[in-house]
């Protein structure tokens, strides 16, 4: 058993000291806040395909690994909670607003069929019978089955019950998760590994780490939180939706991620400039998008706007792995647009990293994983000759 701090209470730092805990370790959780960063925020789509866009080849492989990597936690959660997970089926529809839309859509769907993915373009009658609410004017959608949904704050809830809770036969003690203040540097911290998982504030403290180039910057993302009236559905309906659906309106790019109870989540805007609260703009043409796509939607009731910013990295590939010189410290940060999607498989390979020599190559999958996400890439030599 290891002593291990994870520094960090989004869902990477929650997941990593459930899945330590789960192979034994006894883990310590310091955080200035919990779950309230991006993963306060996040849609929660695990869309391995739908969610990656043109020339992202590196990280497909990823996000397609990460997503079965869920239905493993899922289960091993029900084994620790009785909360509820959160985690839904349902396929996604990736939706065309005009012809332009939809002609985008294939290209990217010829993409995503020859990298190995399941995509099927859907006849008008076959959309309306899956998703009868959406606008009749649209062009035309693909059905992706294997993109599901999770929503993270449901799952950050039940993954703190599971942490603190008395665990199963094999699993490290309860983990102690102190929160309210940050940590200035990893020399306060006393514990075997260290393992940071701060999102954009890894930066910001002190330790061996500094010596990378993160070239971590905030990407803002405005979310709404919409609900859908009972006077809005027929009996026995809970949503507008039952898919999860993504849609392009005139190159724009959205998200409708239903919930049950009537929720709805709408965003996907991305954002570069220095507001940190919600911009009036992006809110605007979230809510006209959507109405093209769910006319219905104007029938909702608006219960919550918000922004975060997402950590992103220049390639969109997280950092994950050791620092060089400080085996100790291991840093797990940049998930960008996919946090939620990677969290399970960070936190099983930051585990298994524990569980290796560093003075030793590592071995199949996780050799060619980590080396994707290898947290020195954007440090120049000489500045990792220094520490070498
Ligand atoms: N993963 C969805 C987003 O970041 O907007």
């Amino acid at each position: 058993m290891q002593h291990v701090a994870v520094i960090g209470a989004g869902i990477i730092g929650l997941l990593t000291a459930l899945e330590l805990r789960r192979r034994g370790h006894r883990v310590d959780i310091r955080s200035t806040g919990v779950a309230e960063q991006a993963t306060y925020a996040a849609a929660g789509m695990l869309a391995p395909t739908s969610e990656v866009q043109f020339g992202q080849h590196s990280l497909r492989p990823l996000m397609t690994k990460a997503a079965s990597y869920h239905r493993t936690l899922a289960a091993e959660l029900a084994l620790r909670t009785e909360q509820p997970l959160g985690y839904r089926d349902t396929p996604t529809l990736v939706v065309g607003r005009d012809r332009s839309d939809l002609e985008a859509l294939r290209q990217l769907a010829l993409e995503q069929c020859a990298a190995g993915s399941e995509v099927e373009e859907l006849t008008s009658a076959q959309l309306r019978g899956r998703a009868p609410t959406l606008a009749r004017h649209v062009a035309g959608a693909m059905l992706v089955p294997r993109d599901h949904q999770v929503d993270p704050r449901t799952l950050a809830a039940a993954a703190i019950d599971a942490l603190t809770g008395p665990g199963r036969p094999g699993d490290g003690p309860p983990v102690s998760l102190t929160t309210g203040s940050s940590v200035a540097s990893t020399d306060e911290i006393d514990a075997d590994q260290i393992i940071l998982t701060a999102g954009l504030g890894t930066a910001e403290i002190n330790g061996p780490h500094r010596v990378l180039d993160l070239s971590l910057r905030p990407v803002h993302g405005d979310i709404l939180r919409l609900h859908v009236p009972d006077s809005a559905l027929l009996p026995g309906e809970d949503n507008l939706l039952d898919h999860t659906v993504r849609a392009l309106v005139r190159g724009r790019p959205l998200y409708l991620v239903p919930r049950s109870g009537g929720g709805l989540v709408l965003g996907a805007t991305s954002r570069e400039d220095d507001m940190t609260g919600a911009s009036a703009g992006g809110v605007l043409t979230l809510l006209q998008d959507a109405a093209e796509i769910l006319p219905s939607v104007r029938d909702t009731e608006l219960r919550e706007v918000i922004a975060r910013a997402r950590p992103g990295t220049p390639d969109d590939l997280p950092l994950l792995g050791p620092v060089p010189g400080d085996p100790r410290v291991i840093v797990s940060t940049g998930y960008h647009r996919h946090g939620i999607l990677l969290s399970a498989w960070a936190a099983a390979r930051t585990a298994d990293l524990l569980e290796v020599d560093p003075g030793v190559p590592l071995l199949g999958d996780m050799a060619g994983e980590l080396a994707a996400v290898d947290p020195a890439r954007f440090t120049t030599t000489s500045r990792l000759q220094e520490v070498s």
